[in-house]
């Protein structure tokens, strides 16, 4: 059992050290444009999956998916989100390959989560990577409009896609206001 404990100690000790050497000479890449190995990706998705599977509460998308709000949230994401995830116009994104993690580019590999998850995870961000989190950059039913177009996103009426054709002119949107 001494002998046992002893190994645990000193394998803690081996795996802190080589932390720290590795550190401290300047080994560890920071440089985002290097891409994660296979294995960091897919436990750092893995980690982010369980952990809005846990905390994300099951709403319902309060937003229709008409016209006008795929257009609201086609502007939206125009000016916000489009320069990281690239848009459904200019499918890859200038900076799609110097994030670390890279940003998934929504126009060659739609989204799959629930609303209510894109939802979460645009409201709070994603520790350690580059996705902020918009509550206070947006209003709520801006984040519900950005959601609902990412869900529509291999599916626009011309009219949201034209925004991004336009490069954030406003498009003439058939829909009538409500009165
Ligand atoms: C500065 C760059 C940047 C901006 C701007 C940005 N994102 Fe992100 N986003 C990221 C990165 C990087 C990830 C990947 C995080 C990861 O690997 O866990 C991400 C992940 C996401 C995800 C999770 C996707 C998935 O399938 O795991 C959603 C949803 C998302 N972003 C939505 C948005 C929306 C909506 C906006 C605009 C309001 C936005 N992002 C703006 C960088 C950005």
């Amino acid at each position: 059992m001494k002998g046992f404990i002893l190994g645990v100690l000193v394998t803690l000790l081996v795996v802190v050290g080589v932390g720290f050497y590795v550190v401290e000479t300047g080994q560890m890449d920071m440089r985002a444009d290097q891409q994660p190995s296979a294995t960091e990706a897919r436990l750092a998705m893995h980690v982010l999956d369980e952990s809005v599977d846990r905390s994300a509460p099951q709403m319902k998308n309060p937003r229709q998916p008409t016209e006008a709000n795929l257009v609201h949230g086609a502007t939206i994401y125009l000016e916000h989100c489009a320069m990281c995830h690239g848009d459904p116009v200019h499918t890859r994104s200038p900076l799609a390959d110097t994030l670390n993690p890279p940003a998934p580019q929504f126009a060659e590999d739609e989204p799959d989560m629930p609303e209510y998850q894109n939802y979460y995870i645009t409201v709070h961000g994603v520790r350690w990577t580059g996705m902020p989190g918009w509550k206070n950059a947006l209003r709520d039913d801006e984040i519900w409009d950005v959601v609902t177009f990412l869900s529509h996103i291999g599916n626009l009426p011309p009219a949201a896609k034209s925004v991004f054709a336009l490069n954030g002119q406003p498009p003439a949107v058939s829909e009538k206001k409500p009165k």
